[in-house]
C-alpha cells in the first residue's frame, strides 16, 4: 500500500469561529456542537479562549468535563495569568492542550505588543516553560508568521520547542499569503529550526483572499501534520479554513497529497448543519462540499451524464459527506419509546425533562406533517435546548391583508404563568408582533438580521427563522420552528430575548 501521512485536524469552530460577530454560542451550544466534532473524529477541539470572558470558560469547563475522545485546546496570550485561567477551565480534561500565542511580526511587536523581538522570544520561553509544568501538551502559535523575519521566527519557533512547545504553529493571521509562499515559509522554517523534528508542525489560514483552504494544503508535504481549520470555514473576517474543504479534499486526492485524516467524512454534513442551526447562518447554496447546489446537476447534458455513469460530473459521492435522502422516519403513530431511540442515536444526550418536552412538540408537529424526518428533528432539538424560557409564546393573532395595515396581538407566558399581552402595527406582519413584544418588554431592543428557511421539503415543510438581536451591547442568534412562518418568526425573536436576558443584557422580574 502506498504510504499516505496523517494529518491531524485541529478544529477551531468554537474558538476563532465564535468570536466572529454573528456566530457566538453559549456554552450548552458550544458543548452540542462539541459533542458533534467529537463523532466528526476532529483530533483536538479548540473550546475557546478562557480568560477573555465567562461564557468562555464556562464552555471550555462544560467540553472538558463531557468530550474523552479528542484533545481540548484552550487558547491563552503568554501570561502567567492567561496560563493559570486556561489550567483551571480544562482541570477535567482528559486530554488537555494549552495553547499559547504571541505576534512575531514587526508590525505586530511594534504596534501592537509593543515589544522588543528579544522581549518576545523571553515571553515565548517564559510562558511555554511555565504552562510545560501544568498541562502535558503546549502548542505555541506564531500570530502574523506569514509577515514575520522569516530568521526571527525561526529563532521564535527554536525558543519555543527549547521550552517544552510539544507543537509550533504557524499562522497567517490576515490571510495576506499565497501558497507557494507560505510553502516556501514552511521549508525554510524546517531547515534552520534546531529541534523542529521533535514536534508537530502546525499550519493556521485565514481567509481574506479566498486562499485559506489553498494555503493551508500548500504545506503537506514540505513538514506541516497539523491543519487548524473551522466548519463551514466561519471565522474572524473572511473565515478560517474550512474543515470539510480540507478534509475532502485530501480525501478525493489522495493521489497527489499521499495524506489522510481521522475525520469520519459522513458526518460532515450533519456537523455543518448543526453549526448553521446553532449561529442562525445558512450555508450558502454554492459552498463546496456542504451548499445544497454542491451535488446538484441542473444543466441537461451534465443531468444525462450522471445517469449514465455519476464519476462524469461526480468527483464525490453525496453519501460520502453523509447526505442521505433521509426517507419516513416518523409519523403521526410513533410513540415516545421509538422518538427518544432516535434522538439517542441521532447522538444527543439529553435529560428526560427536556426529552419530555420535545416529544410534545414531535406530537404536536405530527398533526401539522404527515413526514417527520431526521432534520424535522433535529430542528426540534435545537429550537428547544440551550437557553431558560423566561418568557414563551401563548397565543397570536394576526390581521394583515395587502390592502391594511398588519396588526398584531401577541401574549407572552412567564415561568410563573403571568401572561403579558400587546397590540401593535406595523409595516408587516412580522415587524406588528416584534412592536407588539417590544412593547410588552418596554426596553431597547435592535432586530439586525431575519432569515428564513425550510427545514425539509414538501408543502407542509418546517419553516425556520433565525434571527439576530440586539441589546446593550450584546448581540445574539434567536432561532424559531414552526409549519406556521409568523410562529416561527415570533418563537426566534422571543428565544433571542430569553439569551439576552440570560446574559443580563435584558432585565427580567420574576
Ligand atoms: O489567526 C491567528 O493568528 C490566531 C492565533 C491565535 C493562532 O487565531
Ligand atoms: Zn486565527
Amino acid at each position: 500500500m502506498e504510504y499516505s501521512k496523517r494529518i491531524y485536524i485541529f478544529d477551531t469552530t468554537l474558538r476563532d469561529g465564535e468570536q466572529t460577530p454573528g456566530c457566538s454560542m453559549n456554552p450548552q451550544e458550544k458543548l452540542t456542537m462539541a459533542r458533534q466534532l467529537e463523532r466528526l473524529g476532529v483530533d483536538t477541539i479548540e473550546a475557546g479562549f478562557p480568560v477573555s470572558n465567562a461564557s468562555d470558560f464556562e464552555a471550555v469547563s462544560l467540553i472538558s468535563s463531557a468530550i474523552k475522545n479528542c484533545r481540548i485546546a484552550a487558547l491563552c496570550r503568554a501570561t502567567k495569568g492567561d496560563i493559570e485561567t486556561a489550567m483551571l477551565a480544562l482541570k477535567k480534561a482528559v486530554n488537555p492542550l494549552i495553547h499559547i500565542f504571541i505576534a512575531t511580526s514587526d508590525l505586530h511587536m511594534q504596534y501592537k505588543l509593543r515589544m522588543e523581538p528579544e522581549e518576545v522570544l523571553s515571553r515565548i520561553y517564559e510562558s511555554i516553560s511555565y504552562a510545560k509544568k501544568y498541562a502535558p501538551i503546549v502548542q505555541w502559535s506564531a500570530e502574523d508568521a506569514s509577515r514575520s523575519d522569516i530568521d526571527f521566527l525561526c529563532r521564535a519557533a527554536e525558543t519555543a520547542i527549547e521550552a517544552g512547545a510539544d507543537i509550533v504553529n504557524f499562522a497567517d493571521t490576515v490571510g495576506y499569503s499565497t501558497p507557494s509562499e507560505l510553502r516556501n515559509m514552511i521549508r525554510a522554517i524546517k531547515e534552520r529550526t534546531k529541534g523542529i523534528e521533535n514536534v508537530d508542525v502546525g499550519i493556521h489560514c485565514h481567509n481574506d483572499l479566498g486562499m485559506a483552504v489553498a494555503n493551508s494544503l500548500s504545506c503537506i508535504g514540505v513538514g506541516v501534520n497539523q491543519i487548524d481549520c473551522t466548519l463551514n470555514g466561519i471565522g474572524e473576517r473572511a473565515g478560517n479554513a474550512a474543515l470539510e474543504e480540507i478534509v475532502m479534499a485530501l480525501n478525493t486526492r489522495s493521489d497527489v497529497y499521499r495524506a489522510h485524516t481521522g475525520v469520519k467524512t459522513e458526518q460532515i454534513y450533519r456537523s455543518s448543519s448543526m453549526l448553521s442551526r446553532i449561529i442562525g447562518i445558512s450555508v450558502p447554496k454554492n459552498k463546496p462540499i456542504v451548499g445544497e447546489n454542491a451535488f446538484q446537476h441542473e444543466s441537461g447534458i451534465h443531468q444525462h451524464g450522471v445517469m449514465a455513469n455519476r464519476a462524469t460530473y461526480e468527483i464525490m459521492t453525496p453519501e460520502s459527506i453523509g447526505i442521505k435522502t433521509s426517507g419516513i422516519v416518523f409519523g403521526k403513530h410513533s410513540g415516545s419509546h421509538a422518538f427518544f431511540e432516535r434522538v439517542r442515536e441521532l447522538g444527543y444526550d439529553l435529560g428526560q425533562e427536556l426529552l419530555d418536552d420535545l416529544f410534545l412538540e414531535f406530537k404536536a408537529l405530527t398533526e401539522k406533517k404527515q413526514e417527520i424526518t431526521d432534520f424535522d428533528i433535529e430542528a426540534l432539538i435545537a429550537s428547544k435546548t440551550h437557553t431558560r424560557q423566561f418568557y414563551k409564546l401563548d397565543r397570536f393573532v394576526i390581521n394583515s391583508g395587502n390592502t391594511i395595515r398588519p396588526t398584531s396581538i401577541v401574549r407572552i407566558e412567564k415561568e410563573n404563568g403571568e401572561k403579558l399581552e400587546a397590540v401593535a402595527t406595523g409595516e408587516g406582519p412580522v415587524y406588528a408582533s416584534y412592536e407588539a413584544i417590544g412593547q410588552i418588554l418596554a426596553q431597547e431592543l435592535t432586530l439586525e438580521d431575519y432569515s428564513i428557511r425550510s427545514v425539509s421539503e414538501g408543502g407542509d415543510a418546517l419553516g425556520e427563522v433565525a434571527v439576530r438581536v440586539k441589546a446593550g451591547n450584546r448581540t445574539v442568534m434567536g432561532r424559531g420552528l414552526s409549519t406556521d412562518i409568523l410562529e416561527s418568526s415570533i418563537n426566534a425573536y422571543i428565544s433571542a430575548i430569553n439569551k439576552l436576558i440570560a446574559l443580563g443584557a435584558l432585565s427580567y422580574t420574576k
